[in-house]
């Protein structure tokens, strides 16, 4: 994986990704997570040495809003849905 972005419209601000992976993802004033790196564009390429922290945010998602890939989103968190 290269590339992570937060389905806002889905997240229900569990905080869990944060914990998981705080150099990645970090919560706006309402609580909902978005991508730190590249403002949740899901464009900025993830360094490898925090890829295993962003599968494990991907894995414990309990509304599956983080998505991941090998390719960039573009600010669509749906893109290859
Ligand atoms: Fe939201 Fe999922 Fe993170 S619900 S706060 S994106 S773990």
């Amino acid at each position: 994986i290269k590339y992570t972005i937060v389905d806002k419209d889905t997240c229900i601000a569990c905080g869990a990704c944060g914990l998981a992976a705080p150099d990645i993802y970090d919560y706006d004033d309402e609580g909902l997570a978005y991508v730190i790196i590249d403002e949740n564009k899901g464009v900025q390429e993830i360094p490898d040495e925090l890829e295993d922290d962003v599968i494990d945010a991907f894995e414990g998602c309990p509304s599956e809003s983080i998505k991941i890939s090998d390719q960039p989103f573009h600010g669509k968190p749906l893109r290859f849905e």
